[in-house]
């Protein structure tokens, strides 16, 4: 191949990192996939938005058509975020035979059999790294690293902003309203807020977490949720005072067959290592029969973290390009046996 050209779905805080990382880091993606790697169009809603990264101004278009149906792209990388619209851009995308990349863990955590199953369906990869723990490569180490064990538990913080907002409160009495006003300038907060606050971004991705970590169909609606918004400054001051630090802790425990996935907000032990994890940081414990405890750590959110999630994968989509592997992913076999019925 001469080049790799991309076609990106969104310019927002996650878009513009990815457009950084590809520029900033061309030789080394070159030297990988041996060929430079080029990002041909943009999809934006507003055209005329002053944004966060310089791009040539006949790079963008509001017509999703103009990306998804140009022969020329290779790979589609879907920033955008939300369910409706963009299960559709992707399944345009797969059926015009484009690999995928995306950061959506709304879509994934309800729709990934279905799209994982049109991707191999149509000989594509759809990588989704960057949809947990944001710069951790979590679901790569579930899939990959620790394909030979038999995972038990997992335990962690997956929600930047929240971890954010209980920090800040905590250590400086800050006030909820004016925190989360700043994890959303940080670029940390979904566009709307209320699924990180309530729990429900963080129950999105224990459920791809478990999904993967146990090999079976973990559905969202069996997550038990409970999110921040009830904890008082009150709560926090007491907790402290005992000796112990809140956090929204994501569990996932099995036992034979038996799974058990939920999100609440836990007092740890200020001398609990999850207890010293702070501000947009994440931390995933997996526990696995054999291996025994792992702990996995970094930026939970923002804009370079998580697009080094998004170009990592599409490194790998472009390797299997050269090999003429994709559709073959590693994820993608389990969720072809999750969609088998009972007993099969
Ligand atoms: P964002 O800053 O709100 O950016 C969204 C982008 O999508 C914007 O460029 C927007 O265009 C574009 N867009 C929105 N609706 C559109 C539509 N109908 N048609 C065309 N373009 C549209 O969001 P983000 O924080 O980058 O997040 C993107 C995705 O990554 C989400 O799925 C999110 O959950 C996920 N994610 C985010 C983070 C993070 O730290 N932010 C971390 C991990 C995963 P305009 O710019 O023209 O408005
Ligand atoms: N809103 C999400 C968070 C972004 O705060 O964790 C990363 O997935």
């Amino acid at each position: 191949m001469e080049e790799i050209s991309i076609g990106l779905l969104g310019l927002g805080t996650v878009g513009s990192g990815v457009v950084k990382i590809i520029e900033n880091h061309q030789d080394k993606l070159t030297h990988q996939v041996g060929c430079p790697v080029k990002i041909k169009k943009i999809l934006v809603k507003d055209l005329h938005k002053e944004r966060a990264v310089e791009v040539n101004q006949s790079m963008l278009t509001s017509n999703p058509d103009e990306v998804l149906n140009d022969p020329e792209i290779d790979v589609i990388i879907e920033v955008i975020g939300g369910v409706d619209e963009t299960k559709n851009y992707i399944k345009q995308a797969l059926l015009n035979r484009k690999n995928v990349v995306t950061a959506n863990k709304d879509l994934m955590a309800l729709y990934g059999a279905e799209l994982l199953m049109t991707a191999s369906e149509n000989g594509c990869d759809l990588f989704y790294e960057a949809s947990v723990a944001g710069g951790i490569p979590i679901l790569r180490s579930l899939v990959d690293g620790l394909a030979s064990d038999r995972i038990t538990k997992m335990m962690g913080i997956v929600n930047g902003t929240t971890n954010f907002i209980l920090t800040k409160m905590t250590k400086f009495g800050s006030a909820y309203e004016d925190v989360l006003k700043e994890a959303q300038e940080l670029g940390y907060a979904e566009a709307d807020p209320t699924a990180d606050v309530e729990g429900l971004d963080a129950a999105r991705k224990m459920a791809i977490l478990s999904t993967l970590g146990f090999s079976m169909n973990i559905d969202l609606a069996d997550v038990k949720v409970q999110g921040i918004t009830g904890i008082t400054e009150s709560d926090l001051e007491y907790g402290k005072q005992l000796g112990y630090t809140m956090k929204l802790i994501g569990i996932a425990n099995r036992e034979g067959e038996k799974v058990e996935v939920s999100v609440q907000p836990t007092l740890l032990l200020e001398t609990h290592p999850l207890a010293s994890v702070q501000n947009e940081f994440n931390a995933v414990y997996v526990y696995g029969e054999a291996v025994g405890e792992t702990m996995f750590y970094g930026p939970g959110a923002g804009s370079l973290p998580t697009a080094t999630a998004v170009v990592s994968d599409l490194v790998g989509v472009m390797k299997n390009m050269r090999l003429g592997v994709t559709g073959k992913s590693a994820a993608t076999p389990q969720y072809k046996k999750q969609l088998k019925e009972p007993g099969e």
